[in-house]
């Protein structure tokens, strides 16, 4: 009997051994999946979990506000078999990047959304990414400054308009059809003088319709004359600046719309549409405002409008101010709607900043918007009012055919006000 009692007692034992024995090796299965190289983005793109210390759930807001509570949808976004297609998985970073945020979608771990805070985004060693991106040090200065800050999202405000799109002459006040949010750099006074007067004039326009402006900046370098008092003057003066802390530049603009996303869903929710450009365009408010006022509700609600570039691809000549290394990004572009001007229907706003947790900052802000879109499930609209890469010579002094159109790449500040001047002439017969 005691033999017995003995032998049921080892069988216990060992199987309790066995049990613990498959754990601990379903464990280490796990663990050891993680280190596996094609989830070493996930390392070099997000804080460890040690010392990751943000609450769960995104960041919607800047570390400054921490009022904002994240909203549901963010959990829910899905990103389109199209897109998931359309971005060839092979040994690029950013390629590599992005599946293996769709792999952590696809099994609901949602902490790749956890954006690392202003002061810690830029730790990503670098080893990590000599380690990940083999010819990481041939790069230019440009690329790798981007690579480094790929992470940083929520940059301290520097000038803020909380106010913006809040009146209390009236109810009406509150509502804004078209929000203008011109990209624009610091030193860039008298460009964005020429535009708030001219085609960007905040007011109530034709139909009633209420038109807000905000140029968005970023700040520049310390050996950069200090522009700060100019701009606080400026920014009183006519309350149309938004400045945040990050270096103003080319490989910037994606985190300038990103953080604009940001302030418009706190500050400018209700905007009917989002006019996102470049301060020295010439625009055609009333015409814009004429096609916006005419599209019918599904349309206006589901609106990403422009001149659309349907089929490029990355730029390999590192000459170019375009120039994507075949080690960073290796696929097609999506089709997009070019960066000098382009509409955004306000009810986008919100799915768009929330698709950007999930699809890595590229460093070209219309490329980026085009893919954010296709993951949406969202084609561009080709309009032909756009003109971004200009109309033919002999056109660009005829105010008749300006008349007409929307937006004209590359204007001076001079040629703005005179176009501005020239197309509302009521002497001008077509
Ligand atoms: C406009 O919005 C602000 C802020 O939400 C509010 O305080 C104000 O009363 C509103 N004005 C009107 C007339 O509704
Ligand atoms: C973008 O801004 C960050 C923060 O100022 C900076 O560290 C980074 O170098 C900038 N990127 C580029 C490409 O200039």
């Amino acid at each position: 009997m005691r033999r017995f009692q003995a032998l049921i007692a080892m069988v216990l034992l060992s199987s309790l051994a066995l049990i613990f024995f498959y754990s601990t090796l379903n464990l280490q299965t796990t663990y050891s999946r993680r280190a596996l190289p094609e989830d070493i983005p996930k390392h070099t793109t997000l804080p460890a979990r040690d010392s990751d210390v943000t609450p769960q759930g995104p960041p919607l807001d800047s570390e400054q506000d921490s009022t904002a509570t994240p909203h549901r949808d963010v959990y829910n976004v899905s990103v389109s078999a199209g897109f998931r297609q359309a971005v060839p998985q092979n040994g690029a970073y950013w390629n590599r990047l992005l599946h293996s945020i769709l792999r952590r979608l696809d099994k609901g771990d949602y902490t790749f959304r956890r954006g690392a805070s202003w002061s810690q985004c830029m730790e990503t060693n670098q080893e990590l990414l000599q380690t990940n991106v083999h010819d990481f040090t041939s790069y230019p200065m440009l690329h790798q400054d981007f690579l480094r800050a790929m992470n940083c999202r929520f940059p301290p405000t520097l000038i803020d308009q909380p106010n913006k799109c809040t009146s209390s002459e009236g109810e009406a006040d509150n509502q804004t059809f078209l929000l203008f949010a011109i990209k624009s750099n610091p030193r860039n006074f008298v460009r964005r003088q020429a535009v708030r007067e001219t085609w960007a004039r905040e007011g109530v326009h034709q139909s009633g319709l209420r038109v807000r402006t905000v140029f968005l900046l970023g700040s520049l370098t310390l050996d950069d004359p200090d522009l700060g008092p100019l701009l606080s003057f400026e920014a009183k003066q006519f309350g149309d600046l938004l400045q945040w802390d990050f270096h103003e530049s080319l490989w910037n603009l994606t985190l300038k719309l990103n953080v604009f996303l940001g302030w418009s869903l706190r500050n400018c929710p209700h905007a009917s549409f989002v006019f996102s450009g470049d301060d020295d365009v010439f625009v055609n408010t009333p015409v814009i405002l004429s096609y916006l006022q005419s599209l019918e509700p599904s349309k206006a609600s589901q609106s990403y409008v422009g001149h659309v570039i349907s089929t490029a691809s990355p730029v390999r000549d590192p000459k170019s101010k375009y120039y994507v290394p075949m080690s960073f990004y290796d696929g097609p572009y999506p089709a997009y709607a070019g960066g000098g001007g382009l509409l955004i229907s306000g009810a986008l706003l919100q799915p768009l900043y929330h698709i950007t947790y999930v699809i890595p900052f590229f460093p070209i802000d219309d490329v980026y918007t085009g893919m954010c879109f296709k993951a949406l499930g969202i084609s561009p609209v080709a309009h032909k009012g756009f003109q971004t890469f200009d109309v033919p010579e002999q056109d660009r002094e005829n105010m008749c055919v300006h008349k007409d159109l929307m937006l004209i790449h590359q204007r001076t500040p001079e040629q703005i006000k005179r176009l501005w001047k020239g197309i509302h002439s009521p002497l001008l017969t077509c």
